[in-house]
Parts: structure tokens; sequence; C-alpha cells
């Protein structure tokens, strides 16, 4: 038992004030530690005014007790102030952390997730921008035509061998008209081009892209159902050497400057002369697979310099006015572009796949 002063046992009472202090919470409740050990009507006080019925000496050498006990008590006091006030910020902090990191279960959220563009759309988008930067406008056509706009006016006439290389869904065969899903976009160039003499605003520089059908099997190069973009130039004296730079220029913006590509002569109704396009293929870079047939090369469409016949089909005088058309697959342009190995994965909706683009 330590030094009692006026009935109170000081180590007890700063052994006491002390564990007290220890075991508080939160600040209110030091607070209340501190009026109960250092107030005015605390044990410590009424020890202080039993001083003053000491004799001198006694009164000093309890007087120091005394001290050296509220400022234990106080350090006691302060040291578990520290350790509290960290724990109420820190209480305080989580109960208001708002975490912008926090992925929220879409069940919770909304039962729809956000998705995005399919790859096709995007590399649609990304073709359209390279050509309108180089002064081309965007137009498009009906995924229903009739025979005249997919393949009469396009100087494939009934019966010619040529019309193998489109076999079609035909959705109305003969009377009235025959109706087709198009199997490429080249009807597109029919429509702008009369219109353009209906309304008397030659010349054309417009690309046009869309979905095309073909009664193809798929492969890891066809699909049945697939994508192509058309250009038109018709305009004064253009030549083969502007085809030549446009899809020079095209080659370098959308595939990149290490991208060989070559025209190769070729045949299609609506050009003369025709070429087809064909750049490195990007699978093997030349090497020779599967995707490539071995060639090292894949076509991704055909072009050339506007037939006459065609221009007179549609009320054009060749003698005014030449141009040149192309056109390119855009499922094909994608699969290059970004070294898809076989075009069916385009349409197979594996989440695996077309979260990757
Ligand atoms: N329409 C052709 C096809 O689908 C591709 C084509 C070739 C388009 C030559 C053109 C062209 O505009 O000039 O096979």
């Amino acid at each position: 038992m330590g030094e009692v002063i006026g009935s109170v046992d000081i180590d007890h009472l700063v052994l006491a004030a002390a564990t007290a202090a220890q075991g508080a919470t939160s600040r209110t409740v030091l607070e209340a530690v501190e009026a109960e050990f250092l107030g005015k009507r605390s044990e410590l006080a009424g020890a202080h005014r039993s001083l003053g019925s000491m004799d001198e000496q006694a009164r000093k050498s309890a007087g120091a007790v005394l001290n050296a006990a509220r400022v234990q008590i106080q350090q006691a006091i302060e040291e578990c102030r520290v350790g509290v006030e960290a724990a109420e910020r820190s209480a305080l902090l989580e109960a208001d952390r708002l975490d912008l990191t926090e992925v929220v279960s879409s069940s919770i959220a909304s039962p729809v997730r956000r998705g995005h563009q399919h790859v096709i759309s995007q590399t649609q988008a990304e073709l359209e921008d390279v050509f309108i930067g180089m002064g081309f406008t965007v137009a498009d056509g009906p995924e229903v035509e009739t025979d005249w706009f997919n393949f009469e006016a396009l100087n494939i006439p009934p019966a010619h061998p040529a019309r193998g290389m489109w076999d079609t869904f035909y959705l109305e065969l003969g009377e009235p008209e025959t109706v087709v899903l198009r199997t490429h976009t080249s009807p597109v160039q029919i429509h702008l081009m009369e219109d353009a003499v209906a309304n008397d605003t030659l010349p054309i520089h417009a690309v046009m892209p869309g979905r095309c059908f073909r009664r193809d099997t798929p492969d890891a190069r066809h699909l049945h159902t697939f994508h192509q973009i058309e250009g038109l130039v018709i305009d004064r004296g253009m030549t083969f050497v502007d085809l030549a730079g446009v899809i020079q220029t095209f080659t370098t913006a959308y595939f990149g400057a290490d991208i060989s590509s070559r025209l190769r002569p070729a045949f299609f109704p609506f050009t003369e002369p025709s070429a087809e396009y064909e750049i490195t293929c990007t699978i093997c870079h030349g090497e020779g697979c599967r995707t490539c047939s071995q060639t090292g090369w894949i076509e991704l469409g055909g072009c050339g310099m506007v037939d006459p016949a065609v221009l007179h089909a549609v009320g054009i005088d060749p003698e005014e006015y030449s141009g040149f058309a192309f056109g390119f697959g855009i499922d094909r342009c994608a699969q290059m572009r970004h070294q898809i190995a076989d075009m069916r994965a385009l349409v197979e909706n594996d989440l695996r796949f077309v979260e990757q683009f």
C-alpha cells in the first residue's frame, strides 16, 4: 500500500486513473475520466484540500506527492488521447470513404450491362475516317436491290457468266422484277450516279459502306453475310494513276507504312481495266498460312476505271467524265488489321473474342 493522503491511497489512485484512461474508446469517455480523476470533485482535489490541516513539514511532502500524482495522471490521459483521436479519425474516414475504383456488381446497379461497338463497326468507322480525311463523303444504300442495280446497270446482263461470282439470295425471281439481297456495295454507285445526274451534282467523291450477302459457305476468309466499303470517284480527267494513288494512300493510312500492297490485273464487268487489291498477309507476314491459302497475300477487294458502259447506263457522258471505283471487304480489313486467323470468329459472338476489341 502506497502513501495515503486525506484517506486517499495515492498509488492506487494513479493506477485506477491510468486503467480508466486506457479503457476509454472515445474522446468523450476520456474527458469523463479526466473530470473524475483531476476535476474539482475528484479524490485528488479532496486530498489537496486536506493539506490545509497538516503541519508545514507534512504539507510540503504530501503536496509534492499530490503534484507528482497529478502529473502522472495527466500524462496517462494524454498518452491515451493520442490513440483515441487517431482511432476516431480513421473510423470517420472509413465511414466517409468513397471508393471510385469499386466495381459495382451489375445485378445490383442495373440488369443491363454496358457493351461496346463490335470490331466490325469500329473498323467501318475507322475506314470512313480515313476516306473522309482524303476528301470523300459517306453515302448509304439499300441492302435489298433489284436486278437492275445489283447486276444490269453494272454491265452484268442476265445469264452473263459473271453472275456466277455473285450467286445470291433471291427474294423475287422474274416478274415483275427480280429482287435480291445485294451481293456487293457496287449498286450504291448506280444510285449515286443516277442521283447526281438527276440533280446535276457531279462530280462524285464518295465511299459507301454496308452489309452484303452471298450464297457462300463460311470459311476462314468468307462469310455469307459480310461488309464492304465501296468507293466511287467520277470527275473530269480521272486516270488509273489517281486510283492507284488513292489506294496507296489508304493502305498506308489504315495498315501502316510497313504493309505492302499490290494491284493485280483482274476482270470485273463494271470496270475496265480492273484490278484486284491485295496486301501482305498479316497473319504469316507473307510466309504463307492457312488464312491466305499459302500465298502470302490477302485479297481485300477489287477496283478499276468505271466502264463507259456503266456511265452510259446512268446517263453520264464518258467523253466528258471518267472515274474509278473500288470495293474492299470491311471484315477482311478488320481481319488483317487485328490478325484474326479465322473470320468466322467475327460472328460467333464469343465474348472472350468480342471483348478484346
Ligand atoms: N463489287 C466487287 C465484288 O464484290 C468488288 C469491286 C470490284 C468493286 C471492282 C468495285 C470495283 O467498285 O471497281 O467482288
